[in-house]
């Protein structure tokens, strides 16, 4: 035999020297869940070890994670019912807990990186990315709502605004509101293949934002398409996304794969909710390693094409050396 690829394989020395793939906490943004009061930090009950944390708490937990190394964040709210309407006005209103904890974060970590959510879920008495009129999800008139809360999360520092609600057109519309506000520098990373996926039930859990009716599918892509995410990728670059998300991640690894053979721009993947607590509730049975099976998970994101990497596991991999 010439060709012995085992060689390659023989001493860890060899087998650093030839890895392909390298994971960093530069890589990785944590998704932080916050909720209004005081001294809060409350368990997800479907995400052992997230937190929804008070403003107060919150800062100390991105302290923390810059202590790590981990200095980006993507910012989601838990809203109560009561301050819930139609057209999510609580969203943009001056002084909302969203809006403080921005703020709050920017002027205490100038150094961070704030990535902000736009989108109407979790303010929407409907529970949907967009506005309801008649079971239907009016597409133009909910990109003005989604206008108005990112000129509000770019009036509070936002560095990066992700729009996570698959409304047509929005990121040019989002860009245009920005630019007319001079607000140019601000990043935007459109959450572009953004399938119709069940692996969003605990973060709906986390936020309260299950749809109260009906379901995603007339916005958000359906798991069996492939070659759309390729019209949604080129829509979205010609409408000025500085980044494109794919998300879910793992189950689509072969969309991360595709979108960056035909685009230049960095991709995102988001490693969500379900993708994490199934490998919780798995190892906390003893069925898996978890170390592991994280450091493979991720790796594989990695692998498949993604620069950045949305993760709830960020900070315990950095914090426990699994990467
Ligand atoms: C909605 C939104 C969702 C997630 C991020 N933004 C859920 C949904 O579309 O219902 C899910 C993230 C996760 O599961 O971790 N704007």
């Amino acid at each position: 035999m010439l060709q012995r690829p085992r060689r390659n394989r023989k001493s860890e020395v060899i087998r650093q020297m030839v890895k392909e793939t390298h994971l960093t906490a530069a890589n990785l943004i944590f998704p932080l869940f916050i909720v209004d009061g005081q001294n809060q930090k409350t368990e997800v009950s479907s995400m052992p070890g997230i937190y929804r944390y008070s403003i107060d708490n919150l800062l100390r937990e991105v302290e923390s994670c810059m202590n790590l190394g981990l200095k980006s964040f993507d910012l989601f709210p838990y809203i109560e019912e009561s301050l819930k309407d139609k057209y999510a006005s609580e969203s943009y209103r001056e002084g909302s807990l969203y809006l403080r904890a921005i703020a709050e974060v920017k002027r205490n970590f100038p150094e961070a990186c704030v990535i902000t959510d736009v989108a109407m879920d979790p303010y929407n008495s409907d529970g949907h990315d967009g506005i309801v009129e008649n079971g239907v999800i009016l597409n133009d008139e909910t990109l003005e709502v989604l206008g108005k809360m990112a000129l509000a999360h770019a009036r509070m520092g936002a560095d990066i605004i992700a729009p996570s609600d698959m409304m047509d057109g929005r990121i040019g519309y989002i860009r245009q509101v920005l630019d007319d506000n001079d607000f140019q520098h601000v990043s935007l990373m459109s959450y572009c293949a953004k399938y119709a996926s069940a692996f969003y039930g605990p973060f709906r859990d986390a936020l309260g934002s299950a749809p109260k009716a009906g379901d995603k599918k007339t916005y958000q892509m359906d798991p069996a398409n492939q070659r759309e995410a390729l019209i949604e990728a080129s829509l979205d670059e010609q409408e000025g996304a500085d980044f494109l998300m794919v998300k879910p991640a793992l189950a689509y690894l072969d969309v991360i794969k595709l979108l960056k053979d035909h685009t230049d721009l960095p991709i995102a993947a988001y490693n969500v909710s379900g993708e994490y607590s199934m490998i919780k509730a798995a190892a906390q049975k003893g069925w898996l390693d978890e170390q592991r099976t994280i450091a493979e998970v991720l790796t594989s994101i990695r692998r498949a094409g993604a620069t950045a990497i949305l993760s709830y596991h960020s900070k315990e991999v950095l914090l426990n050396k699994w990467i």
